[in-house]
């Protein structure tokens, strides 16, 4: 029996990021716009009018990256891959260059002994798609497969873990329901149709590789829990509905081949009824579930939240990151424990889990982030608390490498291990980026000390 309070030896030990949120140059080389470069160049879409145009440079800086990446001691490191780089039109021409710069990313990483973790789709559809309906077009699940297909065939000697989709639910509330972030649509009848071509898409592309691929393919979900604000029956069941919406929405449709019962309840009119057929093509075996997790929600009954008539309860006392959102590393522990009951047994991965906050650098440069140090350090606790209850959780990956474009909220917030310096382009590994590292040296024996 190995020691349960370290990490095993071939545990997964990375940093998270996706490609407009990082790279720069959106363009280059024969790329095509994304979604997001188009809704970031829309006046009033983002903080300040911030866009992914510079980023932090990773396309041209990359190697420095993976450098950093050894300089923390990862083993493993997740990105994605921008659509409209590899198929600027979303489809049919490949862009040898496009394709090329993910050959070298992947080589300079296992030159390294960094195990690549690949996301195909991190919220950038190429935005010759969106004009033709993007996600809304039933023919979006081919599209999704046969550029997958490209991946697969030029990089799946080297990738052993692949990602179809990452956060559906986000593309889809910020996306189409909400329209606050690309394609920006606001449509309540829209987005049960996205979401159920997202799925439609992810499951197609997980066809495709059981014909082509020889590793292993799973899905990213951000998953957080819900608690009712008091024991009254309404509380209770906008509990229920934010947990159906939030959590069950895509994994029961993905483990179990059907929908929440709730969703017909929020949705209303809405809400259609899909085809059996697409359901049972939505049920596709998974290799491994990977788990986005930030922090959890207190919800009470609310008629004036739309649709899912559940608010938020801010738990005042707590501490609270620059976004907002409560500190509550034992939620990791449950969400963890309630997918292996749920959907288990399969292999998990945390596959994003960080921070904002405000920490300027000092005069020498060096930045101190305690709140984010102790962040990683309880989060870090939570799973090894979910291993040593069973959980089959193989790996861990910070959100993220570098402080990045935060999507809406531009360059106003930050997440990195490693502070980037946007006028010079410098990285500077924070305090947490050490901690992490250390963590990493001792697997995890560091974070059995009371006192860090
Ligand atoms: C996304 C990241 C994002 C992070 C922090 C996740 O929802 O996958 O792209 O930067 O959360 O908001």
């Amino acid at each position: 029996m190995s020691d349960p309070s370290l990490f095993p030896n071939d545990f997964l030990w990375g940093a998270a990021t996706s490609a407009y949120q990082i790279e720069g140059s959106p363009l280059a080389d024969g790329a095509g716009p994304s979604i997001w470069h188009e809704f970031a160049h829309t006046p009033g879409r983002t903080h300040d009018g911030d866009t992914g145009d510079v980023a932090c440079d990773h396309y041209r800086r990359y190697r420095e990256d993976v450098a950093l990446m050894g300089e923390l001691g990862l083993n493993a490191y997740r990105f994605s891959v921008a659509w409209s780089r590899v198929l600027p039109e979303g489809q049919g021409q490949v862009n040898p260059s496009g394709l090329d710069f993910y050959q070298r990313l992947v080589d300079a990483l296992l030159e390294r002994g960094i195990q690549p973790m690949a996301t195909l789709y991190h919220w950038d559809l190429p935005a010759a798609l969106d004009r033709r309906g993007g996600w809304l077009n039933p023919d979006s699940a081919a599209w999704f497969a046969d550029y997958a297909q490209v991946l697969f065939r030029a990089l799946d000697d080297r990738v052993k873990l692949w990602v179809t989709l990452n956060e559906p639910w986000v593309v889809v509330d910020g996306g189409y329901l909400h329209g606050v972030l690309a394609p920006g649509q606001r449509n309540v009848f829209a987005a049960p149709y996205a979401s159920h071509n997202l799925l439609r898409a992810h499951a197609a592309a997980v066809r495709t590789y059981r014909a082509e691929g020889r590793h292993q393919i799973g899905l990213v979900v951000n998953l957080e829990p819900k608690y009712p604000a008091t024991e009254t029956s309404a509380d209770f069941a906008a509990a229920q509905r934010a947990d159906a919406y939030w959590n069950r929405q895509y994994l029961d449709p993905v483990f179990l081949g059907a929908y929440p019962l709730e969703l017909a309840e929020i949705f209303g009119a809405a809400w259609p009824k899909f085809p059996d057929a697409d359901l049972e093509m939505i049920r596709q075996p998974l290799d491994f579930l990977g788990i986005n997790y930030y922090s959890r929600q207190v919800v009470q009954h609310d008629p004036g939240d739309w649709p899912l008539q559940a608010s938020r309860v801010r738990q005042s006392q707590q501490t609270h990151t620059g976004l907002d959102w409560e500190v509550y590393p034992q939620g990791l522990t449950e969400i963890l424990e309630w997918v292996a009951q749920r959907y288990g047994p399969l292999p998990l991965y945390v596959t994003e889990n960080g921070a904002a906050f405000y920490d300027p650098p000092q005069a020498d440069g060096a930045v101190d982030d305690p709140l984010r140090q102790r962040y990683l350090r309880d989060h870090l606790r939570a799973v090894l608390e979910a291993r040593r209850k069973g959980v089959d959780l193989r790996g861990y990956f910070a959100w993220s490498l570098l402080d990045n474009f935060e999507w809406a909220y531009g360059y106003s917030q930050r997440f990195g291990l490693a502070h980037v310096d946007y006028a010079t382009q410098q990285r500077t590994i924070k305090a947490s980026g050490q901690f992490y590292a250390e963590v990493i040296r001792s697997q995890g024996a560091t974070l059995n000390f009371p006192s860090l």
